[in-house]
């Protein structure tokens, strides 16, 4: 329940995060503002919410509430894990902050471009004729002002019938509107994470920092490809797809604009400014630039700083003149997207030794040892999102995204999304079986299955799941009754292991030569950061024990969540973070891993299943 002030009645929301998340992240990572100065850090003590039923007590709770309100459920947020569901009670905001908290626990303070200034005017005489817009940038003495033709075309009226009582607009010193009075205090933006399969956006009160509304859905592109390489190859084959793709990626931005200025009733007209965190192919789809260099080797971008541009120009209709910054690139696969994630996890102003790792089609890599930063791209393939695994579907309702194996009882406890009878298996879920299966013994080292003698003697209770379906050996999670055929039911197949092995190995092999790049071995690492939402629902211990990323305490390993978002909305903040984006393309290295002799070497060595 969130607590919206005074003149809101509170609403509801139902919000689904990973188990172990903070309730502060949780709500931050879905739009809803908690008190805080820390960024949740457990050090201001002001993120006070109540959470229903029993949770845990910290000593930073006893020290910030009274043991009544204890007894009433009030701890706080940052504090508080979501291991099961949770009901919160969300107060309003005390403070209008000064700072934001986004990203990975980054405090923002707030200098967004977008600025508003209210000014009172002296009327024009015979003794002072200045003209109207010299009159009003001498009134605004902290900004440089240079006027759009739209401006000075509706200066004149504006400024007399509103008394010379005006708010200015300015977008990185651009005088954009007059609106007549004080409207000083409405002032949004949309951060949008425009995802190849998801797009995400935030809507946000500038004046505070403040998400008002989230929204996501499918990016409309879909139909034309699932991922970026059968979209860019849709361009080659059709002269007329690049502006079907373009419409498609602003019919995306524009539905999802539409949602959350309604969502938070918020007039679309006061929206000034939109960042879009994309992947180079989407970035270069929504502005109409052929993508045909990104797909072909050597992989070449139009640019890799694409121009500001009217968000018209990427099909929304907010503010006439609002703007649309999109992120910079790295190369053609570590695009915007990865940009906006490191800005969000602070990548180059950690001292620690930190891997990033954006676990998707094409997994993007990142490692800073707190003075060099390298990159790379490996192309794990559509394993985990569900692609070419013989039961695998997207992380929707009634994919089994959790799997825990009892090889002396033999049960077999499932975690399905909905908690409807599963349909079939997603990326985590595939992940989680197969860590299951290796630690029980029904895979070897190398990804097969055990022969069907040995597990009968080791493990008669779960050996009976390992049948056939057709040719092929197979390990069935679920039937949907006793007696229906393997075929029917959802299961793992053979050449399902050797799909994920291939994923999995792309992508270690990416991370175990960068560390090599700057001299480190995998015990060094000190923090990897899962980014995107596959990453988020990833069990740490799981991806540890396939080898999936470094061989680490699994309380080393962080879900980071949708982090290319976070970092739109840090552009969206601060013009100096939106520097600070611009300035890592200077100070990461990119490492092309085709070119590397000991490529195929590694990878072959990070197919098996060390345990
Ligand atoms: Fe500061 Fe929780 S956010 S104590």
């Amino acid at each position: 329940t969130v607590d919206a002030g005074p003149e809101a009645p509170p609403t509801k929301r139902s919000v689904r995060v990973p188990p172990g998340v903070t309730v502060f992240d949780s709500a931050s990572w879905n739009g809803i503002a908690i008190d805080s100065t820390c960024g949740g850090h457990g050090t201001c003590h002001k993120c006070k919410v109540r959470v229903e039923g029993q949770s845990p007590i910290t000593r930073h709770d006893v020290r910030t509430f009274t043991p009544d309100q204890i007894a009433e459920g009030w701890r706080l947020a940052c504090l508080v894990k979501a291991t099961r569901d949770l009901q919160v009670d969300v107060p309003p905001l005390t403070t209008r902050p000064k700072a934001a908290t986004v990203g990975v626990g980054r405090q923002v303070i707030l200098r967004p471009a977008v600025q508003k200034r209210y000014v009172e005017l002296d009327e024009p005489t015979l003794a002072d004729q200045r003209s109207d817009l010299v009159r009003l940038t001498d009134a605004i003495t902290d900004l440089e002002l240079t006027a759009d033709l739209s401006v000075l075309r509706r200066l004149a009226t504006v400024l007399r019938q509103a008394d010379f009582k005006v708010t200015a607009v300015v977008v990185d010193e651009a005088l954009v509107d007059v609106e007549p009075g004080d409207t000083t205090d409405v002032r949004h933006a949309i951060a949008f994470d425009l995802g190849t399969t998801t797009v995400v956006a935030t809507l946000l009160d500038l004046a505070t920092g403040t998400p008002v509304a989230v929204a996501s859905m499918l990016n409309k592109q879909q139909p034309f490809g699932a991922d970026v390489i059968t979209r860019i190859s849709a361009t080659m084959m059709d002269e007329g797809m690049l502006d079907k793709l373009r419409a498609a990626a602003g019919d995306t931005l524009s539905d999802l604009a539409d949602q959350v200025c309604r969502e938070g009733r918020v007039d679309p007209r006061t929206v000034y400014e939109v960042a879009v965190a994309g992947n180079a192919t989407m970035t270069a789809l929504a502005l109409g630039i052929d993508p045909e260099p990104l797909g072909v080797a050597p992989f070449v971008m139009s640019t890799a700083h694409p121009p500001t541009v009217l968000a018209s120009d990427v099909g929304l209709d907010l503010h006439p003149r609002a703007r649309a910054v999109l992120f910079p690139a790295l190369g053609a696969y570590v695009g915007g997207d990865i940009v906006a994630g490191m800005l969000a996890t602070g990548m180059d102003r950690d001292k620690r030794t930190r891997l990033f790792i954006d676990v998707g089609t094409n997994c993007e890599i990142v490692l800073s040892d707190g003075d060099t930063i390298v990159s790379t791209a490996a192309p794990a393939g559509p394993a985990f999102e569900g692609g070419a695994i013989r039961c695998g579907m997207r992380a929707a309702d009634g994919a089994i995204e959790t799997v825990g194996l009892d090889g002396a009882s033999g049960d077999v406890a499932l975690g399905v999304i909905g908690d409807v009878e599963p349909r079939g298996l997603c990326g985590s879920g595939l992940v989680d079986v197969v860590s299951e299966l290796v630690r029980v013994g029904l895979l070897d080292a190398t990804g097969r299955f055990v022969p069907d003698e040995d597990a009968a003697t080791a493990l008669p209770a779960l050996a009976d799941r390992l049948t056939r379906v057709g040719e092929e050996r197979v390990f069935v999670l679920h039937q949907p009754s006793p007696d229906s055929p393997p075929e029917e039911s959802v299961y793992l197949s053979q050449r399902d292991v050797r799909e994920l092995q291939f994923a999995k190995a792309a992508i270690s092999t990416g991370w175990s030569l960068l560390l090599s790049e700057l001299g480190l071995e995998q015990r060094d690492v000190q923090q990897v950061l899962l980014a995107g939402s596959f990453g988020s629902y990833l069990s740490p211990a799981a991806a540890v024990r396939i080898g999936l990323v470094p061989k680490l305490p699994v309380l080393r390993i962080v879900a980071a969540g949708n982090v290319a978002g976070e970092g739109a909305k840090m552009a969206l903040l601060s013009v100096r973070e939106r520097a600070g984006a611009a300035a890592l393309l200077e100070e990461v290295t990119y490492v092309e891993l085709s070119d590397r002799p000991d490529f195929n070497d590694r990878f072959v060595e990070q197919l098996g299943f060390s345990t």
